[in-house]
């Protein structure tokens, strides 16, 4: 696979990011002209309408790029500033991981709710670092005091895959740093509504462009909060 790079040489765009991009803006252009776009790849398109497509054409870049077959697509669409459906989808496991608001959550047919492990000690988690920010030893630090206390911890590389992990109970808890709303916006909604809990590092609520994210099953949240919290 070809790449250009970006912001550096851990940030890379691909010729199917691009492409993926394009497929699905024309056909949201073509259908919603009115509705607004924020999209990894192409500059904003803002809108009156209240209602926004927040796309991420390749989430995994690095993985794709370099053959590991961990990536998604991610399309969210927000009234307001928050998401109504969301949508994570894995094109190497054939798996659409589906949320509508007061809906609940589906992995293809599959109605999804959250874990119910009540501790680290028995909970799966997985963690996001970014390629351009400035807080490795905060991050460091984090997974140096979840590590032993958890059962397990990953780093998948999509932030929108360990989302969609987390609604279908496959994860326990997620956390990452410097996570853009393309990353989050659909997997947000997956996971409040397979049940789960999503905040920012600092409990409060995620913030719409740059943020941090920590998504649990609720149960599991103060304590791994306690832990990464910032
Ligand atoms: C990245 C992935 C990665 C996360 C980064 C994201 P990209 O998205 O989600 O897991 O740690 O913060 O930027 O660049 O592959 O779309
Ligand atoms: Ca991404
Ligand atoms: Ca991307």
């Amino acid at each position: 696979v070809s790449y250009e790079f970006k912001t550096g040489h851990q940030d890379i765009v691909t010729e199917s990011d691009k492409g993926s991009e394009k497929i699905i803006l024309g056909r949201i252009r073509n259908q919603y002209p009115t509705h607004g776009i924020l999209s990894e790849e192409s500059p904003p398109h803002e809108s009156s309408s209240g209602y926004r497509w927040v796309i991420d054409p390749i989430d995994g870049t690095t993985n794709f790029a370099h053959g590991i077959p961990l990536f998604t697509i991610s399309m969210a669409l927000e009234f307001e500033g928050s998401p109504v459906v969301g949508i994570v989808y894995d094109p190497m496991r054939d798996e659409m991981f589906a949320s509508a608001k007061g809906f609940g959550s589906k992995l293809n047919d599959r109605v999804l709710s959250v874990t119910s492990s009540s501790s680290l000690e028995n909970s799966v988690l997985s963690a996001g670092y970014p390629y351009d920010e400035d807080k490795l030893d905060e991050f460091l630090e984090a997974l140096k005091l979840v590590f032993p206390k958890s059962r397990g911890l990953r780093r998948l590389g999509s932030t929108a895959l360990c989302l969609a992990y987390v609604s279908a109970g496959r994860l326990d808890g997620y956390w990452g740093q410097g996570v853009y709303r393309w990353d989050i916006s659909a997997g947000i909604l997956l996971v409040e509504e397979a049940g789960g809990k999503i905040s920012d590092l600092s409990g409060g609520q995620a913030a719409d462009y740059k943020t941090t994210i920590l998504s649990s099953n609720g149960k599991i949240h103060d304590e791994l909060l306690n832990l990464v919290g910032v």
